[in-house]
């Protein structure tokens, strides 16, 4: 059953903010998409693209891990803003405990 590139993240152990807990109410979940955006991804709905608006960064790629349904291969990348957010001491909003990734990842 196709899931979320948010609910992927979670299932593989890589750290994927979600301060909303999936519910389209944030933006930090959001990802770049680097390479099968056409196919492999559920096409974003209204809701995602205004929330996406709020997004830093925004890209012609971006979307939110927690509403972009993986159907095939894909490549994402978290916005370094958020990267670097973790890496350079700030905690996660959800603990931190949980490593900050290290380069795209290859999901789906
Ligand atoms: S986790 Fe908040 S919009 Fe995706």
């Amino acid at each position: 059953m196709p899931g979320s590139l948010l609910d992927i993240a979670i299932n593989f152990g890589i750290h994927l903010e979600h301060a909303c807990g999936g519910n389209c109410a944030c933006t930090t979940c959001h990802v770049v998409v680097k390479d099968g955006n056409d196919g492999h991804l559920s096409e974003a709905t209204d809701d995602e693209l205004d929330r996406l608006d709020m997004a830093a960064d925004l890209t012609t790629h971006s979307r939110l891990g927690c509403q972009a349904v993986v159907t095939g291969d894909i490549v994402v990348e978290i916005p370094a803003w958020n990267r670097n957010y973790i890496s350079e001491g700030g905690a996660s909003i959800l603990g931190d405990a949980i490593p900050p990734p290290k380069k795209p990842h290859l999901v789906g």
